[in-house]
């Protein structure tokens, strides 16, 4: 079933993948490592990276000796992995219905794309479908509230009076998720994954402040979208609020710098 917040994720990441690297791929690579730890991808494992973006984790999936599989529902996304991992196999694919065999691979991840899907509990049913008997899954996600990096975000929103336009929509309340530790791991038990475990990553984010902002610059996220409905004019002005609360957060080599978090959780299909 694809809902409207899924029409606005494909819209939202369509020719997108330049940008990301540029700006959020750091950010979401920090989990990568504990993320294949949590499914626990070794040396030939056979490993599916499901909404690969530009391939960050495929990438390292490789270095561990695992045999990899990338799917992203974002074309631009699935040429940016190809060059990333070019021994993996990086195809198309959109959840809730990967173009895959059942149970086939021993360890299944999704790196930050459960928080980008319409239904999170039959995306995560998918994962589990794909996945052998024993296998493991994990997966990431963002918490909410927002941790300090994120919330910067809604800060210069609220300065300049943008609020989040129509043509993003949520995802279905009825669909949704708890996001928090007791959450993600309750939707992966409701998928019928066990032994599951979640827990939280929290670090601090730097980044060249003009990196950062070429992500909604472009189109990425909330703000992207509230941006994206704006004349030149009113985005140098939201650009000039940014410079201003940014200023407040730089590290002594001028770079941003905030704490973030993460919540990871995995569990075992059966
Ligand atoms: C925040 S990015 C994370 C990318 C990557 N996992 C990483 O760690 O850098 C989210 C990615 O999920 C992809 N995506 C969003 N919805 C998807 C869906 N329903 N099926 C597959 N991929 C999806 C987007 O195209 C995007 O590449």
């Amino acid at each position: 079933m694809t809902t409207p917040f899924d029409d606005y994720e494909r819209r939202l990441w369509q020719g997108r993948a330049a940008a990301y690297r540029r700006s959020f791929a750091a950010l979401c690579g920090h989990t990568a490592t504990a993320l294949l730890d949590a499914a626990r991808v070794g040396d030939r494992t056979r490993l599916l990276d499901v909404g690969t973006g530009t391939g960050t984790v495929a990438a390292l999936g490789l270095a561990r000796g695992a045999v990899v599989t990338a799917v992203d529902a974002e074309q631009s996304m699935v040429e940016a992995a190809r060059r990333e991992a070019p021994a993996a196999d990086v195809r198309h694919g959109v959840l809730p219905d990967l173009p895959l065999d059942d149970r086939h691979f021993d360890a299944v991840v999704g790196n930050f794309v459960v928080n980008h899907v319409g239904d999170p509990a039959a995306a995560v049913r998918e994962l589990r479908r794909v996945t052998r008997p024993g296998g493991r899954v994990a997966v990431s996600v963002w918490p909410a509230p927002a941790p300090p990096l994120q919330q910067l975000w809604g800060t210069v929103a609220a300065a300049c009076g943008l609020r989040r336009p129509e043509s993003a929509p949520l995802v279905a309340e009825e669909l949704n998720f708890t996001r928090d530790r007791d959450g993600l791991a309750n939707l992966l038990r409701g998928a019928g994954l066990a032994e599951v475990s979640a827990d939280t990553v929290t670090w601090t984010h730097r980044a060249d402040p003009e990196d950062w902002w070429a992500g909604p610059a472009n189109g990425i996220g909330v703000l992207g979208a509230m941006l994206a409905v704006l004349d030149d004019a009113a985005v140098a002005k939201v650009k000039a609020e940014y410079d201003r609360t940014v200023a407040a957060h730089l590290d002594q080599d001028g770079r941003l710098a905030l704490p973030t978090a993460a919540i990871i959780a995995a569990g075992q299909a059966p």
